[in-house]
This record gives structure tokens, C-alpha cells and sequence, in this order.
């Protein structure tokens, strides 16, 4: 089987040339083994493989270390007293590679809530949680969602929509992605990343102002959004893809100058969003099946076919090459 390795950390954002596809044995051991499908190519990597020596959401990976990542695959053989069996469809985090051994308790069994398998694997739990519990949104009301063409972002606008709010602004740094926005996936309105960055740029598309804010950049795109919030306005802090994505720098820390006497002044709500919680994605995954099969949403993303594609893949994402989420299928 093949495996994709980091071969040396990465300065400033990772190349194709810091990643190998090596043939490896097939796992044995205690486990399920499963055989990958296809898996999730997320910008958090570059956090894992970088050389810097801030705190990371997970531990960091060392050269000669497979790369991990959300995967979807079936089982093809387990111990006995495994709550999974052969053919079993399965989710877990050791991607990257074509065969995982998964130990017990590290996977969930799938039981087919999505018509596509590889829409396990959208990133859409947190654009759900963010609008339902940390940033609720009422009906009527206005959303803005900074980075609304990547993974969480090109969900989170449409997620808006389908909870009733009334106008949905988004923020891209692509003129053809902010048309996509508007025209497939539920924006009224899409703002460059230079007129998100000022409060009066904001205002141009959200004249009455904004009552909730779903933030996956920061820096100055969260200040210019507490400069656009209305009274009691609520803003989930998702993500940090301006300095997560920025090319100088380790993206493991992401300051941000904000006015409090205008927090206080209009009682805004600032929560962070850490979308782990095993209840929250099940009432996340029903949900989306329910509006996949219905039509009501889109799953949008890329699919890169094989795993030699994966380093280029991740490459790609970073660049801002695409719409939605990035995925390759094994
Ligand atoms: N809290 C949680 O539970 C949770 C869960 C999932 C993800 N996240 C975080 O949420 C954020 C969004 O995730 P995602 O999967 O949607 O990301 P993504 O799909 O990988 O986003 C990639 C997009 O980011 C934009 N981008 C690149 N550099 C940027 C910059 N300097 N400033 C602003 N935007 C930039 C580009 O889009 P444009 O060309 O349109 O600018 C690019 O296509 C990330 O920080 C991720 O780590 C958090």
C-alpha cells in the first residue's frame, strides 16, 4: 500500500516538495483494518507540518510520520468483539494513506445518513454549530461569514439561509469564487478580502448593519467586523485563515487589535467555536443528509483522484485554488 510522508517541516507554507508517497507494508495489529475511500485535505495541516514551535490543535508531526487527516473507508477485517465488520463503512482520522489500522474506539460506524460517503468529511459541523449555538441566528437576521468560499464557509452560507436568516454576506479573496457564492450556494452579497477588511466596506453591503458574524479569517476582517455588528450582536470565532494561511510565519498564533469599549458599548458576543462534540455532529449529520436528499444544500468541493495527487492537493488548497472543500479519493 502507499502512504503519504512528511520528509522535512516546513518554512513558511508547505511545498509538495516537503511530502513523499511511499509503498509501505499493510498494517497488522490490534484494530480494524480499513481501506480508505477518500479523505480530507485541510488547511490545519499546515499547522502539523510546520517548523515553527507554537501550540498546535493537535500534536505535531515529525519527517518519516504519515500525514493524518478525516477519512472515510470500509473495513475489511476486524478482531473479534470490533463494533465494526467487514464491509462496514467507517469514518476516522488516519487518512493519507490507502490501508489504516484503526484502533477500537478511534473510528464511527456509518450507517449510510449521507448519500455520499466523501460528505462525511465536509467541515460543515462547525458553520452548524457556530449558527445554532455559539452565534444563533433568528429569522430575518444578517450573517456574515468571512472566508466564505472555503471548506466551513461555502456550508455556513448556505446552513444561514436554511435557519431563516434574512441577508447572507460573504467575504473571498476570488472574483470568480465570490460569483460562485452568489450563484450556487446561498450569498446575497460577496466582499473582497480589501473592502471586508474596513468597517465602511462592510457597511456598503450590509447598510443596516450585522447580527451575526461567522469568523474563519480574523485579523482585520473580525475588526471590521465588530465595527459593522449591530446592538447584541453574536460572532463565533471558527477559524483564523489569515494568519493560519499567511506565508511568513509558523499560523499557530493569530493576534487581532479590537476596540472593547465597542464590545462592551453594543454587547457583542465573541465565543470560539471548537466543533468536537459527538452529539453536536450527529445532530450535524442528520441534518445534512436530510437537506442533501432534499436538494436544499450542496456539498461543494474538489475531488482529486489518487493518492500520488494528495501533496499537490494540499498545495493547491493553500493557494486558494478552490471552492469548498478538498478531497481525494483513494
Ligand atoms: N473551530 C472548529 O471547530 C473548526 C472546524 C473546521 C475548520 N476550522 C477552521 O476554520 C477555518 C476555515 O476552514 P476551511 O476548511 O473552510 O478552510 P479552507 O477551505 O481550507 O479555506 C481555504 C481558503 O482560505 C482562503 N484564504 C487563504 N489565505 C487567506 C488569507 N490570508 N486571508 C483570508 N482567507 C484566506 C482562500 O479562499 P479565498 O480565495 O476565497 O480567499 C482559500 O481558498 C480554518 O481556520 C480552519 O482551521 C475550525
Amino acid at each position: 500500500m502507499r502512504e503519504v510522508r512528511l520528509v522535512s517541516r516546513a518554512a513558511g507554507l508547505p511545498r509538495p516538495e516537503n511530502f513523499e508517497v511511499v509503498d509501505v507494508p499493510v498494517p497488522e495489529g490490534d484494530g480494524v483494518l480499513v481501506r480508505n475511500l477518500v479523505f480530507h485535505v485541510f488547511p490545519g495541516l499546515r499547522l502539523l507540518v510546520g517548523d515553527g514551535d507554537g501550540a498546535t490543535p493537535l500534536p505535531r508531526l515529525s519527517p518519516g510520520d504519515a500525514l493524518v487527516g478525516a477519512a472515510v473507508g470500509e473495513v475489511v477485517s476486524a478482531p473479534d468483539g470490533a463494533s465494526a465488520q467487514p464491509g462496514d463503512l467507517v469514518s476516522h482520522f488516519l487518512g493519507w494513506r490507502e490501508y489504516s489500522l484503526v484502533p477500537e474506539g478511534r473510528y464511527v460506524r456509518l450507517d449510510g445518513e449521507l448519500p455520499d460517503p466523501a460528505a462525511h468529511l465536509a467541515p460543515g459541523v462547525a458553520a452548524y454549530s457556530a449558527l445554532t449555538r455559539e452565534a444563533p441566528v433568528r429569522p430575518g437576521e444578517t450573517v456574515l461569514v468571512t472566508g466564505a468560499a472555503g471548506g466551513v464557509g461555502s456550508l455556513a452560507g448556505q446552513v444561514a439561509r436554511l435557519l431563516g436568516a434574512g441577508r447572507v454576506v460573504g467575504t473571498t479573496g476570488s472574483p470568480r469564487k465570490a460569483e460562485r457564492l452568489v450563484a450556487e450556494f446561498g450569498y446575497d452579497a460577496v466582499l473582497s478580502r480589501e473592502e471586508a477588511s474596513a468597517v465602511e466596506g462592510v457597511l456598503k453591503a450590509v447598510p443596516d448593519g450585522v447580527d451575526v458574524v461567522v469568523d474563519n479569517v480574523g485579523g482585520e476582517q473580525l475588526r471590521a467586523a465588530v465595527g459593522a455588528a449591530n446592538q447584541d450582536a453574536r460572532i463565533a470565532l471558527v477559524g483564523t485563515l489569515s494568519s493560519q494561511l499567511a506565508p511568513d510565519g509558523s499560523g499557530t498564533s493569530a493576534p487581532v487589535e479590537l476596540d472593547l469599549f465597542e464590545l462592551i458599548r453594543k454587547r457583542v458576543g465573541l465565543r470560539g467555536v471548537l466543533a468536537l462534540d459527538p452529539e453536536m455532529r450527529g445532530e450535524w449529520t442528520r441534518r445534512f443528509g436530510e437537506w442533501l436528499r432534499a436538494g436544499e444544500i450542496a456539498f461543494p468541493h474538489t475531488r482529486f483522484q489518487g493518492i500520488e495527487s494528495a501533496p499537490r492537493a494540499l498545495h493547491e488548497l493553500l493557494a486558494g485554488g478552490h471552492l469548498g472543500s478538498v478531497v481525494v479519493a483513494v
